[in-house]
């Protein structure tokens, strides 16, 4: 077989054809029917692109190119598309056309002749010829879409500038600007004396490295399976591996060592790289592995249970932006379920960003802390991520009774598309579970990105009560996410980085298993550092004039450190306590010494130094967190004109608040905590749902238990709150310590001066 492109890649750059004049030719289109540029005689414009069915920037492209047909067909441009890929076959090419709705002749260009006249290498790339035909531009269309990045709009439109400019009969100003796309899989006569062949050495590469992806019905744009497809991508395949783009992978290297690791070695590149120098020879079909074998559909093992996530398709809109969609769905468990395997299953790829799976079970608070372990998350389907298939003897708990939640995230694609997806379990017998696995999050929503600021610093943390191995990590922010870092600071004093991402990509979700597994020992903190570029310099911001918060959006931020872990000695098999985080503080309290407790309120003290009280507040209630570990969050109400207003609060691991926050106000008639604010007493609620002011009626949706101290705050009475999850977090040794945590807020002024 003739196939493949290979030696070009290590051939000089082709000359650059601007100023050249193109000879007729006559192509095929993807009917049969032969196509010559001479048609075109009396056009004063002709655009000649370049494209492919299968590479991305083509398909970001394509519609802009029929629109610009549309509208310039009366001035009497017109546009061609060639397909110069050996890889595309022409049933191929008129699905794609179909799909696109691509209504310009596309020819089919068999033996790249017409390619190697332009000298195109790429697609998408365009070339304008005027009524003479000379090339007057060759290159990109315009600067919206790369690789690796996506910009709002276009700051450069180089393909209608120069039609414009020679419709005007101007010169053009940009005559060329270097394309970005694919490299053309071009045909070339591969050396039989390779000693590297697709059957043997590289078919077994992309089987390991490649194919979890790169196969039919799977996330990226084309299967890597067969020899005929995989020597039409030989030169991108060289290109994109030695670059590092694929496999998608951000964690630096100087920082740890990841079991889920997907890069290749340096033999591999190695082979790679001589195997497309000799033409990408197939060699001996008897040499080839056996295939892969996957569960139809899914990437886990085979679900005993396929949960349907929306009662019906979602509409997904042609064009804007959706928010975040929330389905609920009760599937019905009348006994606890353990899940050793989970995959969400995008019903609509082109459209799902991406679906998180979280567990709501019964009971008092939102979330399943008071089991063995903080976890309130499923799975996860989202560019890069891995489903959850967990080792023997470690699973994920669901407690009878609990309803799962989906959050979707859609991205209109310029038609209007439906969508349904399902959720996959794999269940495994109690019996044999010795962990539970739990994913919670460091996670900060209180900051504020100043408009422009090219690395705005944001940290989050979270702090391990009990001795506990560390499993994965997966960072999650939004288009101006730029780097991310785990660092684990121990009781003894080190510290250690046990993940940097120094080009955060939002593109990709990757997870990071640390290998070997990370024990933390109890009093661990993680702190996760991520910092943000809001400047016109990063080609994803959307906005770079705006002041960005916590949001869904995409043109909001977010700024999540998500770990998933298990509890060092825990052995499910021989039965559990439930880990009460107050048992824990009373534990403790028995031996801490009155010096240590003025310690902690010296350093607490400390906290309330900046001038911006939110941000005070919340390290307050951090520190807080890692002496008391029950407390679930801390907010200051002050009581006046009639009303309680909240006028501060810090709810560290909240990730999409319901509750009532800052600014909040009510008509403090029949507030309880109006009444407090009055007394001279901290007063406990051991149960708050057996209370009947609403308030406290209104705070039992998340929490169990409060405590609340009278203080006075900008000359006003008011109280300190604190809520936990736990019912009867308060014991009398809390009370005495938190009364006096809180009176370092008495006078404190809450007023943010920034
Ligand atoms: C985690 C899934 C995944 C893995 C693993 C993966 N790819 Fe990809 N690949 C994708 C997706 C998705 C795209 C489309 C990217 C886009 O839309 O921009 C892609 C695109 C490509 C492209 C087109 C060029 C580009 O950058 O858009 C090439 C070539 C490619 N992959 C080669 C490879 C090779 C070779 C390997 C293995 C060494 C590999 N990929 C591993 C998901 C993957």
């Amino acid at each position: 077989v003739l196939i493949s492109g290979a030696i070009a890649a290590e051939a000089p750059e082709p000359k650059s054809t601007v100023g050249q004049s193109i000879a007729n030719f006559s192509l095929r289109d993807y009917r049969g029917k032969a196509f010559a540029l001479d048609e075109l005689k009396d056009k004063p414009v002709v655009v000649v692109a370049f494209l492919g069915t299968e590479c991305p920037l083509v398909s970001s492209y394509t519609t802009r190119l029929r629109e610009m047909s549309e509208k310039y067909a009366d001035r009497g441009v017109s546009f061609v598309a060639i397909n110069a890929n050996v890889q595309d076959s022409i049933s191929e090419i008129a699905q794609w056309a179909k799909k696109h709705k691509v209504d310009f002749p596309v020819l089919k260009d068999v033996g790249n002749k017409v390619a190697d006249q332009f000298a195109a290498r790429r697609t998408p790339e365009v070339f304008v010829l005027d009524a003479k035909r000379v090339v007057r531009y060759s290159g990109r269309i315009d600067d919206q879409y790369g690789i690796g990045y996506q910009r709002p709009k276009a700051n450069e439109n180089y393909l209608v500038d120069a039609i414009e400019a020679l419709l005007a009969d101007k010169p053009v100003a940009h005559a060329s600007a270097e394309p970005v796309g694919c490299l053309i899989g071009r045909t070339s006569a591969p050396d039989a004396t390779s000693e590297v062949t697709y059957s043997r050495e590289i078919a077994r590469i992309l089987q390991k490295r490649c194919v979890v992806c790169h196969r039919e019905g799977e996330i990226a744009p084309f299967a890597l399976t067969k020899y005929e497809e995989v020597a039409g991508w030989a030169e991108m395949i060289n290109e994109v591996v030695q670059d590092g783009i694929m496999p998608p992978w951000h964690a630096s290297e100087k920082h740890g060592r990841f079991f889920n690791d997907p890069r290749l070695t340096a033999d591999e590149k190695e082979q790679i790289k001589k195997w497309v120098k000799a033409g990408a020879p197939e060699g001996d079909a008897k040499d080839l592995p056996p295939p892969r074998t996957y569960t139809d559909g899914w990437r886990i093992a085979k679900p005993d249970l396929i949960i349907p996530i929306q009662k019906k398709p979602f509409e997904v809109p042609a064009t804007g932006e959706v928010k975040y969609q929330y389905f609920t769905v009760d599937p019905g468990f009348t006994d606890d379920k353990w899940v050793k395997a989970a995959e969400c299953r995008a019903g609509n790829r082109a459209v799902v960003h991406h679906i998180i799976a979280f567990i709501r079970s019964p009971g008092d608070g939102p979330r399943m802390r008071n089991h063995t372990i903080e976890s309130d998350w499923l799975v996860a389907t989202a560019p890069g991520a891995a489903p959850m298939s967990l080792p023997q003897g470690y699973a994920k708990f669901i407690p009878a009774g609990s309803k799962l939640v989906f959050q979707v995230h859609y991205t209109p694609n310029g038609t209007p598309q439906q969508d349904l997806s399902h959720l996959g379990l794999v269940f495994t017998d109690a019996k044999t579970v010795k962990k539970e696995v739990g994913t919670w999050r460091a996670v900060n929503p209180r900051f504020e990105i100043p408009p422009g600021d090219p690395n705005h610093e944001v940290t989050a943390s979270h702090t391990f009560r009990k001795d506990t191995v560390l499993m994965a990590m997966f960072p999650h922010m939004h288009l101006r996410g730029k780097s991310f870092r785990y660092e684990a600071r121990f009781p003894d004093g080190r510290s250690e980085v046990l993940l940097d991402i120094p080009r955060y990509d939002f593109g990709w979700q990757n997870s990071y298993v640390p290998l070997p597994p990370r024990l933390l020992p109890a009093g661990t903190r993680l702190v996760c550092t991520a910092h943000f570029d809001n400047s016109a310099g990063n080609p994803n911001n959307p906005d770079p004039t705006a002041k960005v918060r916590w949001g869904d959006q995409t043109w909001e931020e977010m700024m999540i450190g998500y770990f998933s872990m298990v509890l060092a000695d825990q052995d499910l098999t021989k039965g559990h306590k439930t880990v009460r985080r107050t048992d824990m503080f009373l534990e403790r309290a028995k031996t801490t010494k009155p010096d240590q407790n003025e310690d902690l309120l010296t350093k607490l003290a400390a906290t309330l130094k900046s001038d911006n009280a939110a941000d005070n507040l919340y390290k307050f209630t951090l520190l807080l967190q890692d002496h008391v570990p029950q407390v679930d969050r801390v907010d200051l109400v002050v009581v006046k004109d009639d009303k309680v207003e909240i006028l501060l609060d810090a709810h560290p691991a909240e990730l999409d608040p319901q509750l009532p926050g800052r600014g909040a106000k009510l008509p403090a008639a029949k507030m309880a905590l109006a009444a407090h604010a009055q007394s001279d007493q901290p007063v406990v609620h051991e149960v708050l749902s057996k209370e009947k002011a609403p308030d406290l009626r209104f705070m039992s949706r998340g929490f169990a238990s409060s405590l609340h101290v009278p203080v006075r705050l900008d000359g006003k009475p008011g109280t300190v709150n604190f809520w936990s999850e736990e019912p009867k977090a308060f014991p009398p040794e809390a009370v005495e310590l938190l009364r006096r945590a809180a009176a370092l807020l008495d006078g404190v002024a809450t007023k943010s001066r920034r």
